[in-house]
């Protein structure tokens, strides 16, 4: 505030515009969709407990705003030095202020943890037993998500029905990430297991909510996690639970590509590449578990955890050069190795076939 004032008596047109410039920014940040706003939260408990928490503290807030500034404006006003006004009284030390200050300050605090803390309980809870669990594997930069009760394994679109709910187990394959979708609420950390003594789990961090509005949400890794950090992208599909049945009943069914003869050979060129090394396809030779799980990868809406449309040739150019769309990408590219993999060394007409197999697989 200070050096806005200093500069603004120093240079005060340049000021004035640059202010102007950020109320503008403010103002129209306000605007248009917010695919990924927290103050917007869809129906469903989570969302809700975290928006009264941010209401209730925003209230407190505004209240000791207007009190502090109030005060502070009748102290401005009441003791201006004014031509031939005497110098105020001179105080020093006020033992009632002190302690009504401090306990003022406490009691605010204690009313702004108890909810936080019963929001963390509550989120954290063990499941009804008609939940629907999900493990969220956390990994560099992307994510694994498996449904131990429905047999189902796939990266980055989580689909989920509403109305129903659901638990999240939440651990990484490598360092600390954060899953954060935020209009269904708070973020939470996802953190790497540790060795326990013999007979007894890694504590896991969980979320519990139910989503009650169907929608395609956008979540974000939230806790920095080197290179491609910004760019650990995940999308929620929030479906009715006749379309969740069907989601799962085909991600269930073996994968069938089409007879297409170019999608035909990438089936034959992926399986004896160096692909099955890191990823597994449902119902073929391809087990790989060190990268995403392609099990119909060609319904996703996106490849490398949001980093390109799904279509054959965004397929193409990603396996051609992964490093070239995510910067630190731990999968190898034609000519570039990677997460300790050699160069693919894979001809064009090798990846447009690779692509078009992965493509057909919906
Ligand atoms: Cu994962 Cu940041």
């Amino acid at each position: 505030m200070t050096t806005l004032w200093l500069s603004i008596r120093r240079r005060p047109r340049r000021s004035v515009a640059a202010f102007t410039a950020c109320l503008l920014v403010v103002a129209f940040a306000a605007c248009g969709d917010h695919p990924g706003s927290t103050v917007d939260p869809v129906s469903g408990d989570f969302g809700g407990h975290i928006q009264n928490l941010y209401r209730a503290v925003f209230w407190w807030t505004i209240a000791i705003l207007a009190l502090v500034w109030t005060l502070l404006a009748y102290v401005l006003m009441r003791f201006k030095e004014r031509p031939g006004s005497p110098e105020p009284k001179q105080t020093r030390g006020n033992l009632a202020l002190e302690v009504g200050w401090t306990l003022g300050a406490a009691v605010i605090v204690v009313a702004i943890s108890i909810p936080t803390i019963q929001a963390v309980f509550k989120t954290q809870a063990r499941p009804t037993s008609a939940a629907l669990e999900v493990e969220v594997i956390g990994h560099q930069w992307w994510w694994e998500y498996r449904y131990p009760g429905e047999g189902v394994v796939t990266a980055n679109e989580l689909h989920l029905p509403v109305g129903r709910q659901i638990h999240l187990v939440l651990s990484s394959a490598d360092v600390i990430h954060s899953f954060w979708v935020p209009r269904i609420g708070g973020k939470r950390d996802v953190n790497p297991l540790v060795r326990q003594p013999e007979g007894q789990d890694s504590p896991r961090n969980y979320l519990t909510f139910t989503i009650d509005e169907p929608g395609v949400y956008s979540g974000q890794c939230a806790e920095f996690c080197g290179e491609s950090h910004a760019l650990m992208r995940l999308r929620v599909f929030a479906e009715s639970r006749e379309d969740f049945i069907l989601w799962v009943s085909q991600m269930q069914e073996l994968a069938q590509p089409d007879s297409d003869s170019l999608a035909d050979r990438g089936r034959e060129v992926f399986m004896r590449s160096v692909c099955i090394a890191c990823h597994a396809i449902a119902g073929t030779n391809a087990a790989g578990v060190l990268g995403p799980d392609l099990t119909r990868v060609g319904a996703r809406t996106q490849i490398g955890a949001g980093m390109l449309d799904t279509s054959a040739e965004n397929l193409a150019l990603w396996i051609a050069d992964p490093g070239a769309v995510k910067p630190g990408a731990k999968m190898p590219g034609t000519n570039h190795p990677g997460g300790g993999m050699p160069a693919t060394g894979l001809s064009q007409p090798d990846i447009e076939a690779i692509a078009a197999y992965l493509w057909s697989l919906k």
